[in-house]
């Protein structure tokens, strides 16, 4: 299901706040791409669109976590690298069987609703993390 974005996702981190609603119409745009199914064209310019966002994004992140020293980096490097392998096999399936309502909803459940949780469960620890050494110097 299309889900509208939501302040509650905010993390307080402006430029990865921004980042990750692009991520959210990323996601739409590639299911709305697969969907799309008189136009099969559009599916590999979605797919290329949203791996090149991801990249950018976590690529941000990453700097962001290497410049506060977060202790958590490597398992957080594991869970973008699962995102990418989850996307490529998204997208080989997409060849081999072309577009479909079950493809579409598997591209929304690896994006948008992965987002979601990877927002709750991952970024928000690296969010606290930085938000408690600010603290810390301020006592
Ligand atoms: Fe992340």
């Amino acid at each position: 299901m299309l889900k509208d974005w939501s302040d509650v996702y905010l993390i307080g981190v402006p430029e990865i706040d921004q980042q990750h609603q692009g991520f959210f119409a990323a996601s739409h745009r590639l299911y709305e791409g697969i969907l799309d199914l008189e136009g099969k064209a559009a599916v590999g310019p979605a797919i290329a669109f949203m791996r090149t966002y991801a990249e950018e994004h976590f690529r941000t992140e990453e700097a962001f976590m290497r410049l506060h020293a977060y202790p958590g980096l490597k398992d957080h490097l594991y869970q973008h690298a699962a995102f990418f392998r989850r996307l490529g096999e998204l997208e080989n399936d997409l060849m081999i069987f072309g577009p479909s309502q079950r493809l579409a909803d598997r591209a929304l459940d690896i994006t948008q609703d992965w987002l979601i949780d990877h927002i709750a469960d991952e970024d928000m620890l690296y969010a606290l993390h930085v938000k408690d050494g600010a603290r810390k110097l301020q006592d």
